[in-house]
């Protein structure tokens, strides 16, 4: 009686239940039956004395199963196998390797023991998608680790290496290699005479000191502002240390199916299977072939091409970083080292991985080194004649069939293809500062860019460890377009009578790690500055325009970079300070334009920032620059910190309504006038025929 996913046999007197769903093992209905119908077949087979859990392929049950996410859970449910197991009169061993999280953990705690490989990690990841362990897990874990290290990880969702495990308590034994016969050794041992079952929900929870969950519960509040699951954690491990193992399974089963109810929970499942979602190109088909990446080019050694050579040296290609100036390239390797030491000191990054990343990347100021790059990523100065100057240059010198990559923010990347001779090779990657860090990549595509080389920048960007969303040409592409609405209603909000650290905290409480005004001072403002200078010509007469930034600018404020910027700073600080120089200037200048200064609520301020960006996002869908919903929301997830916990600007547009948000959004174009204010058609057409944007 094997199941399709689950296979039974034996090993002498133990009986092996191998779980076989490719890949991670997932724990689908089929394999919850098939692991509860097997392990009644243990139970009631004579010459068994112990069960062996363990699964093929590269991990043991690495989670739930992602297709189920949507429908309401089904039986057998998981707490009845987990119990099921802890129940069993014969020992159950889990044996683990790969990753063994959520509820895949949750088996192997309720077994009797647990052994690993040493590259095993194991963890609770649930609160990530806004729900708690749902099986026992929260009972469990505490009953084998104490409270205080099971509070730590089931709050944040950390996993750990199976040594972590060990010194914990978590499991029992680790083997260097053959598990599976060390796993059948250990349940014979177990199943030996004068040995007695350890089941883990009989175990007491060592008494520790109540004030462990006043320190979670204040944790929460600063690291994981907003989010609900933490909390439904904290009341899970508070039932843990207060009942028996029966009611507080039963309080914890209550308040999983709370959180899975929950739409932060809908809000998170969307972001993560966004990112699933983002990576299939509608239009091109599956199988589309990639063109062979190993020599990478980087132009430019500056913030982004040094952070771009990194992306890819820590991916393990090979990289040629080109400048046309020694000391520009100079500096620019000093930085990569410098951000390397940085993580090694922080113990991030092992020294002899450092030293290995630095040698991947080969400075060099001679244009033939670029000649057997299968890719070129320019990243040089915002102009276009550079670019133009640097682009034929590429096209004489990269081989046939190299892709040429643009990180271009602004410019036309249509344009720079027909620099060359080959606009069919050329395309925007388009990453994020610090591009070592940040996971978003924009891969823009013109009208002429091959089929293969989007397959392979899409592919490139997993490799990268990137969000890669693909999208077209337009000013800004998604997220920079996006991003100048939120940027320009934030500045008439300065000039209408709110302060920078009125709307900075307006977009914190609504749940963006940082506000607007903070952001651009971490950045530079000069960034930005530089950015209006260079579209000064495109400001049509008697449209409204703010200078407040100039002017800020013209004192020299340059953000953080400079001690000042929209806030001060104190030395060696980066928490920004209001500033009465800043009010003053923001007041006079009203002043000179004759705005009658007004109290401007928290609610218009994220109104008229956020929904700016939920009429352009509508706008870039119905222009085609971006296939779905999903390819906007996940620009702004993951490059610019919207929370993830609203879904996304258009997901978050849905939930409030899109009749209410469009409403809104013809208040303001009356008021505001129809320049900035007038509704996107395809919103419109949405409310008009009741629909959605997803
Ligand atoms: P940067 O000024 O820090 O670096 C540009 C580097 O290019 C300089 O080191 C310069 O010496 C070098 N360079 C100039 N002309 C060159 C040539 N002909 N050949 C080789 N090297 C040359 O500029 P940054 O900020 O790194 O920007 C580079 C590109 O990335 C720009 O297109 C920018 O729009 C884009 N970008 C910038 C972001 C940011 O936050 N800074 C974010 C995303 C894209």
């Amino acid at each position: 009686m094997s199941s399709a996913v689950v296979k039974y046999s034996r090993e002498g007197p133990v009986a092996l239940l191998t779980v076989d769903n490719p890949p991670v093992n997932a724990l689908s209905r089929e394999v919850r039956a098939g692991l509860l119908a097997a392990l009644a077949r243990a139970e009631d087979d004579d010459e068994v004395v112990a069960t062996l859990i363990v699964c093929a392929g590269r991990t043991f049950i690495a989670g739930a199963d992602v297709s189920e996410f949507e429908r309401p859970p089904q039986e057998p449910h998981l707490p009845e196998l987990t119990l099921a197991i802890e129940n069993a009169s014969k020992p159950v061993v889990s044996a683990l390797h790969g990753t063994a999280l959520g509820g895949g953990f949750e088996i192997a705690l309720a077994s009797h023991y647990r052994i690993a490989l040493p590259a095993t990690k194991v963890g609770l990841p649930e609160v990530r998608l806004g729900v708690i362990p749902g099986a026992g897990g929260t009972q469990r874990l505490p009953r084998l680790i104490g409270l205080p290290e099971a509070l730590r990880l089931i709050r944040t969702g950390e996993s750990i290496t199976a040594e972590q495990a060990l010194s914990m308590g978590a499991i029992d034994e680790i083997v260097p290699t053959g598990l599976t016969a060390a796993a059948v050794d250990a349940a014979i041992r177990l199943a030996g005479p004068g040995s007695v079952l350890r089941r883990t929900g009989l175990l007491p929870v060592a008494s520790t000191d109540p004030a462990v969950f006043d320190e979670a519960l204040r944790q929460a509040s600063t690291q994981q502002r907003h989010l609900e699951a933490p909390l439904a954690v904290i009341e899970a491990l508070r039932a843990a240390a207060t009942m028996p193992l029966g009611p507080g399974l039963r309080r914890e089963r209550e308040l999983f199916l709370e959180r899975r109810a929950s739409p932060q929970a809908a809000a998170l499942r969307n972001a993560f299977l966004g990112e699933r979602e983002v990576a299939r190109v509608p239009g091109l088909a599956p199988g589309t072939p990639t063109r062979p990446i190993h020599q990478v080019a980087v132009l430019g050694a500056g913030t982004m091409g040094g952070g771009i050579a990194m992306c890819f040296a820590n991916a393990g290609f090979d990289v040629n970083l080109f400048e046309a100036d020694a000391q520009a390239l100079e500096r620019g390797v000093a930085t990569i080292r410098k951000n390397y030491e940085s993580s090694v000191a922080r113990g991030g990054l092992a020294a002899d991985e450092m030293r290995s990343r630095l040698s991947r990347i080969r400075p060099t100021l001679q244009w033939p080194d670029l000649a057997n790059a299968d890719l070129v990523v320019e990243a040089v100065f915002e102009d276009r004649e550079v670019k133009r100057q640097v682009f034929e240059k590429l096209d004489a010198i990269a081989k046939k069939g190299a892709i040429l990559a643009s990180n271009t923010s602004y410019l036309d990347v249509a344009e720079i293809a027909e620099f060359t001779r080959r606009p069919e090779d050329v395309v925007g990657m388009h990453f994020f500062s610090p591009a070592n860090v940040m996971r978003l990549l924009e891969n823009v595509r013109t009208g002429k860019t091959a089929d293969d080389v989007i397959a392979t920048v899409m592919k490139l960007g997993k490799t990268l460890g990137k969000v890669a969303v693909l999208v077209g040409g337009c000013d800004g592409f998604v997220g920079n377009r996006m991003l100048a609405q939120r940027t320009r209603e934030a500045w008439f909000l300065l000039e209408e009578g709110a302060l920078p650290q009125q709307v900075d905290a307006a977009l914190v409480n609504f749940g963006f790690p940082m506000g607007p005004f903070a952001v651009s001072d971490l950045a530079g403002l000069d960034i930005g500055w530089r950015n209006r200078k260079s579209r000064a010509h495109l400001r049509k007469a008697g449209v409204r325009d703010c200078d407040l930034l100039d002017q800020v600018c013209e004192l020299g404020r340059l953000g953080q970079k400079t001690g000042a910027g929209w806030y001060r700073y104190a030395p060696g600080s980066r928490a920004p300070l209001p500033d009465p120089a800043i009010e003053e200037l923001i007041t006079a200048h009203s002043r000179a334009r004759g705005i009658a200064r007004r109290v401007i609520s928290e609610q218009e301020i994220v109104e008229r920032c956020v929904y700016s960006m939920i009429n352009e996002g509508a706008k870039i869908l119905a222009e085609g620059v971006a296939a779905r919903p999903i390819d906007v929301d996940m620009v702004w997830l993951h490059g610019y910190g919207f929370p993830a916990w609203r879904g996304g600007p258009l997901y978050y547009a849905d939930q409030i309504g899109l009749a209410k948000v469009l409403d809104t959004i013809r208040q303001y174009a009356d008021h505001f006038g129809a320049d900035f204010w007038a509704p996107a058609p395809r919103l419109c057409e949405l409310v008009a025929s009741g629909k959605t944007f997803y």
